[in-house]
């Protein structure tokens, strides 16, 4: 991840620069709150998406600067608000800020970060980036809602699931190269094929932190997991299981998510690792990889669109 961004290192640390200067509020709690999260860091991979893409079609302004920082305060505004919707209390390698402040500053100072992204946006003066991420925002508190209202639900089906990946995770990250190609002045082919290469990447990265959710490591992944097995979430790994597995596997997982219990997470954890569920969902996941890849090879060779690659090749390949 360093070598990549030191493919746009003036541009990343002005990014950053920004994202600190627009937390500015006269209201402490604000501050207090949005710092909070955002010093913690994050890995920056949507703003990154934004200036690789940029750069990759010929030039990165202070306008993709602008939409860079847009993007990471709404994917922060969407976090804050995930992680109350979760009762989620680690997130970066602390407390959540619900777990630390409570659900009613997280969830204000969340709409402090989705508004302001909005101010900056009209800043950029550009309808049609303007348009795109009002459509954008809305799909993602869709797939938000339509996650919350399937939770208990284990008949959930992979389409389904794949639906709800793709409204509240995927669509940002579609946004963030779309929004690069357009204020590039991009062909509407162009920013076509960069939207279908967010879309790509963004489901393989939501599928593969689906299966971290399940074997990954909280004080690297600085997350908790078996949180989705609390909030009844019938994500891939578990659609697989419960399609492979014997009798009492299917009962044990169907009756985990009704429940929304990771109490039996040990023996959860057993079954998906001897359906092959979690190398099931790896493997969808380098299928969107691969399309992914596909869409890329469209854009003229460059170190920027090797970044690009290299991007999603460890979006697929990470243990964070
Ligand atoms: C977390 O996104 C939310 C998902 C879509 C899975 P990231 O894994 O990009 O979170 P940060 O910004 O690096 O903390
Ligand atoms: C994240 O989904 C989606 C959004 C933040 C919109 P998750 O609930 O799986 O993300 P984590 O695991 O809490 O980061
Ligand atoms: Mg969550
Ligand atoms: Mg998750």
């Amino acid at each position: 991840m360093q070598q990549i961004r030191a493919t746009v290192a003036t541009e990343f640390e002005q990014v950053n620069q920004l994202i600190v200067d627009q937390l500015h509020s006269d209201v402490p709690m604000v501050e207090n709150v949005g710092h909070y999260i955002v010093d913690a860091g994050g890995k920056r991979l949507r703003p990154l998406l934004v200036l690789l893409s940029a750069s990759a079609l010929g030039q990165c302004g202070p306008a993709h600067i602008k939409f860079a920082a847009v993007i990471e305060f709404i994917h922060t505004a969407t976090l804050l608000h995930d992680d109350v919707v979760d009762i989620s209390n680690l997130r970066r390698g602390r407390p959540t800020a619900n777990a630390q402040f409570g659900n009613a500053p997280s969830v204000l100072v969340g709409d402090f970060l989705y508004t302001r992204a909005f101010q900056l946006m009209v800043q950029l003066g550009d309808m049609g980036i303007l348009a795109h991420m009002a459509d954008t925002t809305n799909t993602i508190a869709e797939g938000e809602v339509l996650q919350l209202a399937r939770a208990g639900q284990a008949g959930t089906t992979e389409a389904q699931y794949l639906d709800v990946i793709s409204r509240k995770t995927a669509i940002l990250f579609a946004a963030a190269c779309h929004g690069a190609a357009a204020l590039s002045g991009a062909e509407p082919g162009v920013c076509q094929a960069m939207h279908r290469f967010g879309l790509n990447l963004g489901i393989a990265f939501q599928m593969i932190d689906d299966v971290l959710d399940y074997e990954g490591d909280p004080a690297t992944m600085g997350k908790n997991v078996g949180d989705d097995l609390t909030e009844g979430k019938t994500t891939l790994p578990l659609i697989h299981a419960m399609r492979e597995g014997t009798a009492a596997e299917q009962a044990l997982i169907r009756g985990a998510i009704t429940a929304k219990s990771a109490d039996k997470i040990t023996q959860i954890i057993g079954a998906v690792q001897r359906c092959g569920s979690l190398a099931y969902t790896r493997a969808q996941a380098q299928q969107y990889h691969d399309q992914g890849l596909a869409l890329l090879r469209q854009l003229p060779p460059s170190r920027w669109r090797d970044a690009l690659e290299r991007v999603t090749y460890l979006s697929v390949h990470r243990d964070h």
